[in-house]
């Protein structure tokens, strides 16, 4: 059995250097699911081999070779469009949408935790573990959250923000979450947008 799915380990990151990393958290209203989402990114760190200070300088995606853009500037933009998306559709077509803005933030925060457990870093570079292999961040994101109390609004983005939602009928926040996600990575794809 792999062992960091089991072994007891101390958070070896603090709750103020993860409100350091994610000062949007801080957007939640909601305090219980602020927590939850606290606890999950605690619990996710305890279990990762990487350290909060990486999120800053590895790449947000192995899909894209030099990638130019940290884990942390392509989370925390993807958590600013999703909250602007969601005001938006809210104030716009509100009437006919329900949409939690707490649920579309919680799920924009969570929804690469998992990468926590998909990446390790070898020889200075961010390659997917073996776990990672078997078991796609949506899969053991949704597993962390789970485990620290996160609602199954917030694990439904988790697992659907990604390719393998396409499956899935996507809630309103999870389209949103989506399409944040994936306009902050398609433009990568294609290396004539990046600057020269
Ligand atoms: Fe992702």
């Amino acid at each position: 059995m792999n062992d960091q799915a089991t072994a007891p380990t101390k958070s070896k990151v603090s709750r103020q250097q993860l409100e350091q990393l994610w000062p949007e958290l801080a957007w939640i209203d909601n305090s219980q699911l602020r927590e939850a989402v606290t606890k999950t990114w605690l619990l996710a760190f305890e279990r990762s081999p990487l350290l909060p200070e990486d999120l800053n300088t590895i790449p947000f995606t192995l899909l894209v070779a030099n990638c130019p853009t940290s884990f942390m500037e392509h989370k925390r933009c993807v958590v600013h469009i999703a909250k602007d998306a969601a005001h938006a559709m809210q104030n716009f077509m509100g009437k006919a949408l329900k949409i939690d803005v707490d649920t579309v933030i919680a799920g924009a925060i969570l929804a690469d935790v998992g990468k926590l457990l998909e990446y390790e870093i070898k020889d200075w570079k961010a390659q997917q573990s073996e776990r990672g292999e078997l078991l796609r961040h949506p899969f053991t994101g949704v597993a962390l959250a789970l485990e620290c109390g996160v609602p199954d609004t917030v694990c439904h983005i988790i697992a659907a923000h990604a390719a393998e939602g396409d499956l899935v009928k996507r809630t309103t926040e999870a389209f949103i979450v989506h399409h944040a996600d994936f306009m902050a990575y398609l433009p990568f794809k294609n290396a004539n947008n990046l600057k020269k």
